[in-house]
């Protein structure tokens, strides 16, 4: 099959191959899309399969064979027999998905604009740099660099090759256990937040430091003393939840229960009742009694999905109509699926996600090590 690309100006994405959409599917009605997209897929049948993040929008996921969090969703795709994988994410979690499938296997992110801003925030260039620093400050000590899933392979690559590992949000506090087996001190990436949260679960709340990388000077503390180094990244959508919106959800409704992701700061995580992955969230929500409520403090397309999946159970949005959408997530619209999927039927495959080999076996070691936590 072949492969088509047209370049465009924009370089601010991982991959400079981004397509975009022809004119003649920007306007599709829903009802036509729909048809569209169902009568492709059952042409492509079992060749094809659509996995979609749990934070994706509705006229997305009622597509998609398999909804999930980030990890989830990599493992059905290396699971699935299908010669091409349409994943309705973001960038980081489509490399994944290539990294874990056969080669014969093709990952297609409907959107090439769909990338994380935390991925971006550590960029492996500048990791090198920064590790050159700290490294440099604590002479003679093991470092290892833990990073979160959400990082781009070429830095998950770079902790394999620095003795380290990934982990996700609901394995990050075994991640730091293998890592102080193995060494004295943690660099964690990119989300310093999820860093936070883990290294006070572990009891180590007071051995962090924080690490600039734009003005690696001002770190605030010492980096030869602290236990874990916090690279200084975070999530737009899930910094936004305060303490005060848990008060208020709490004064408003007695019985309120609230859950978080734990991408939210410190504070909110420790004043929330449960903090989990997303799809700790959804199972919470899924096993709630009916008539319980429940506050989510995440992305707002999932809080949506849990309301109309369990309409017995009374979900409301942590901040109300405060509470984001993640714009990453956003560019991944129904007229794009409805192309990538048409594309497929006349032999053409659109925004290919596809891992330099040396960097994805790397990456894949890195990956191996979080299974073994
Ligand atoms: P999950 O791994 O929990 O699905 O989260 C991914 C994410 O991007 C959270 O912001
Ligand atoms: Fe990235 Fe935050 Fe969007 Fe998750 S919600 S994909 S961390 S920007």
């Amino acid at each position: 099959m072949e492969t088509t690309g047209f370049e465009t100006e924009l370089s601010l994405f991982k991959y400079d191959t981004l397509e975009r959409l022809p004119p003649a599917y920007r306007d599709l009605s829903a009802d036509e899309r729909t048809d569209r997209i169902e009568t492709a897929k059952e042409l492509l049948g079992d060749d094809v399969i659509i996995l979609g993040h749990n934070y994706q929008r509705r006229e997305i996921v009622e597509h998609a064979d398999f909804i999930g969090d980030s990890y989830e969703l990599s493992k059905r795709a290396a699971e699935a027999d299908a010669s091409y994988v349409i994943f309705c994410g973001v960038t980081f979690m489509a490399e994944s998905a290539d990294i874990i499938t056969d080669d014969e296997q093709t990952v297609i992110l409907p959107s090439m604009e769909a990338s994380c801003p935390m991925a971006g925030m550590a960029e492996a260039l500048q990791v090198d740099a920064a590790w050159a620093k700290i490294t440099e400050k604590i002479p003679g000590e093991e470092i290892i660099p833990i990073t979160y899933m959400n990082s781009y392979a070429d830095l998950k690559a770079f902790c394999a090759e620095q003795g380290g590992l990934v982990c996700t949000s609901s394995n990050a506090h075994k991640a730091f256990e293998w890592a102080f087996d193995r060494g004295e001190t943690v660099l964690f990436l990119p989300d310093k937040h999820l860093g936070e949260n883990t290294a006070h679960r572990l009891g180590m709340a007071d051995s962090t430091v924080e690490w600039n990388p734009w003005a690696p000077e001002s770190t605030d503390g010492d980096v030869a003393d602290a236990d874990v180094v916090l690279w200084d990244g975070y999530c737009q959508v899930h910094e936004r939840f305060r303490v005060e919106h848990i008060e208020e959800v709490r004064n408003q409704h007695a019985d309120a229960n609230v859950i978080v992701h734990p991408e939210c700061r410190r504070e909110v995580v420790e004043a929330a009742d449960v903090s989990g992955s997303t799809s700790t969230i959804c199972s919470t929500i899924e096993n709630a009694e009916p008539g319980e409520t429940w506050a989510i403090g995440t992305e707002i397309h999932l809080t949506n999905h849990l309301q109309r999946w369990h309409p017995n159970v009374n979900v409301i949005p942590l901040c109300g109509d405060s509470c984001m959408d993640c714009n990453a997530m956003r560019q991944i619209d129904p007229n794009y699926l409805t192309w990538v999927l048409e594309e497929l039927l006349e032999d053409r495959e659109r925004n290919v996600i596809s891992v330099a080999p040396d960097e994805a076996e790397l990456a894949q070691v890195a990956l191996d090590r979080m299974l073994e936590v």
